[in-house]
C-alpha cells in the first residue's frame, strides 16, 4: 500500500501512512516552462493499492487535474486500486443550474473522477440538492462526518452554548451536533443575493439573552454567512459568539470580516489546512481505511 499526495493535506497523508504502516511517497509535481503539468511517481506502484490523500482546496481546479493525472498514471503503472481520500470535496455547491447557461460543475468533477478512482472517501460533502454521493459518483464512496468530533470539542471547550445553523443547508449539521452536545438549536433564514452578499434573519427565535452562541456551518468561504449569523445573535442579546466549521476556506479577507463581526472563537477542522484548525479528522479517515481493509 502506498500513500501519496499532490501537495495538499500532507500532514494528514503522512499520519495515515504511519497509522496504516504504509509507505508515504509524495509525487513530484512541477511545471514545464510553458505551464504544462509535469508529474512523476517516485516509487514503484505496480500491484500496490495507491491512496491519494488530497483536499480539493486550496486551488480546486489544479487539484482536480492533478488528482486525475495521478490516478490515471497509477493505473498506467499497474496499481491494483486507486483510492482518493479527499477530506474536502470542492464544487459540490454548484449542484444545479441556478441561472440559464451555467455549468453544473459538481457533475463534471464527478465525471472526471469516476473512471480513474476505485473508491472515494470524503468528509461532510455539501449534500443539499443531491441526497447522496451516489447521485453523481459511480465508484464506491464513503461519506464520513466530523459531527461527533465537533460535538466533543464543543462539550470540552464551551459552557452549554446555544447552537445556530446560519441557513437551512447547514441545519443538518447544526441539529445533529446540538443533539449530541445536548443543547438548544435554531436556524436562520438566509437570502443569498450573490457570492459576496447575503442577509439572514431569525425565524424561530430562541432566548439568546446573555447566552454563548456557536454558529455551525459545513463550509466557510468568504465569511459573510457566519458574520450575518453573528449579527443576528448579538441583536438577540448573545454575550459571546463563536463559530465552528468543517471546511474553512477563509477566502479573501474572511478573517478580518469575522473579527469585525466579533466572532470571538473561530474554529475549523483540518480538512483544509488553516491556522484556525483545532479538530483533527485523521482518526475518522484511518478508521474508515481500516474498516475497508484496503
Ligand atoms: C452554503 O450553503 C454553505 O453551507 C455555506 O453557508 C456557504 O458556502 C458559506 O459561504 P460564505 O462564507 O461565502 O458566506
Amino acid at each position: 500500500m502506498i500513500v501519496t499526495s499532490c501537495g495538499n493535506s500532507l500532514p494528514i497523508a503522512k499520519a495515515i501512512a504511519k497509522a496504516l504502516k504504509a509507505k508515504f511517497s509524495p509525487l513530484t509535481i512541477s511545471s514545464f516552462p510553458d505551464g504544462d503539468l509535469y508529474m512523476k511517481y517516485n516509487t514503484d506502484v505496480k500491484k500496490h493499492t495507491v491512496i491519494i490523500v488530497h483536499s480539493l482546496q486550496p486551488n480546486p481546479d489544479t487539484s482536480l487535474f492533478d488528482i486525475t493525472c495521478a490516478a490515471y498514471t497509477a493505473k498506467d503503472l499497474g496499481a491494483k486500486k486507486v483510492i482518493l481520500v479527499a477530506p474536502y470535496l470542492s464544487y459540490m455547491r454548484q449542484d444545479k443550474r441556478f441561472n440559464p447557461g451555467e455549468c453544473i460543475s459538481s457533475r463534471i468533477m464527478a465525471k472526471m473522477l469516476n473512471p480513474c478512482i476505485d473508491h472515494l472517501i470524503t468528509i461532510d460533502p455539501h449534500l443539499h440538492r443531491y441526497k447522496s454521493l451516489r447521485d453523481i459518483f459511480t465508484m464506491k464512496t464513503s461519506c464520513l462526518t466530523a459531527n461527533s468530533l465537533i460535538a466533543q470539542y464543543i462539550k470540552k471547550h464551551f459552557n452549554h452554548p446555544v447552537i445556530i445553523g446560519p441557513d437551512w443547508e447547514s441545519y443538518q449539521w447544526a441539529e445533529e451536533i446540538a443533539k449530541e452536545v445536548g443543547t438548544q438549536v435554531t436556524v436562520l433564514e438566509k437570502t443569498r443575493f450573490s457570492s459576496r452578499h447575503v442577509t439572514s434573519k431569525m425565524i424561530h427565535p430562541v432566548l439568546l439573552k446573555d447566552r454563548e452562541v456557536i454558529i455551525i456551518d459545513d463550509i466557510l468561504s468568504t465569511g459573510h454567512t457566519i458574520c450575518e449569523g453573528a449579527k443576528n445573535a448579538y441583536a438577540a442579546g448573545a454575550h459571546r459568539v463563536g463559530a465552528v466549521v468543517v471546511h474553512g476556506l477563509f477566502v479573501e479577507d474572511a478573517i478580518h470580516k469575522l473579527k469585525k463581526a466579533h466572532v470571538n472563537d473561530m474554529i475549523s477542522t483540518n480538512t483544509i489546512e488553516h491556522p484556525t484548525n483545532r479538530i483533527d479528522v485523521t482518526p475518522l479517515l484511518v478508521e474508515e481505511l481500516k474498516r475497508l481493509r484496503i
